[in-house]
């Protein structure tokens, strides 16, 4: 969300700020969008909405243009190699630590395990959304990753101080 103009406030809240995406590998801004703006969407709807509007969009908005991505469902999420994930992050400057890198299989499956201990994982990421986000407990797909990081989005600097309409005059 770059603009800051009124409508888009209104609706969206404050505009991005340069420290959100700063660690985002790969980059993700771009200038063009179709549908809204996600910058914020993190925490707007449930888990199951939002499985149900990638699944069918038109279930839940019957004018929607978006595509379906329901295939998500039934594709296993690659999980060969978090650490190295992380460590290749670290390496271009996100700032994850060796326990972070140590313990990165580990978080992903207490993050995708409600009823499991997720002691670690909130000490070491203490915003981390923890859910069984697809729905599905027997197996972790990639609507389970995209779930979790729309649920994420625009939650890690708080804004509930900031009034936008006060914010115009
Ligand atoms: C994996 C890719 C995508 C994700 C994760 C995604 C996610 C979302 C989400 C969460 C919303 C609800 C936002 C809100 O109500 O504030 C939304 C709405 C929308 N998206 Fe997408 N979208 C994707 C791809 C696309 C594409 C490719 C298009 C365009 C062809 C599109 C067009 C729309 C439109 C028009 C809406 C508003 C109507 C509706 O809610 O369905 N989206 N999208």
């Amino acid at each position: 969300m770059i603009r800051p103009f009124r409508d888009e406030t209104e609706r969206y809240g404050h505009y991005s700020l340069a420290a959100e995406s700063m660690y985002d590998h790969p980059f993700q801004w771009g200038s063009k969008r179709t549908g809204p703006d996600l910058a914020r969407v993190g925490g707007r709807y449930s888990d199951e909405w939002q499985v149900q509007h990638l699944t069918d969009p038109r279930s839940v908005v019957p004018e929607s243009i978006m595509p379906s991505y329901g295939f998500l469902l039934n594709a296993d999420l690659d999980m060969k190699d978090p650490a190295g994930h992380l460590a290749a992050n670290r390496d271009v400057g996100v700032p994850y630590s060796q326990e972070m890198i140590e313990s990165a299989s580990a978080d992903l499956r207490a993050q995708v395990n409600p009823d499991g201990d997720t002691s670690g994982l909130l000490a070491r990421y203490p915003k981390a959304v923890v859910a069984n986000f697809d729905g599905n407990p027997q197996r972790l797909t990639e609507m389970d990753a995209l779930v979790a990081y729309l649920q994420m989005l625009g939650t890690l600097v708080d804004f509930s101080a900031y009034d936008p309409v006060e914010n115009q005059r």
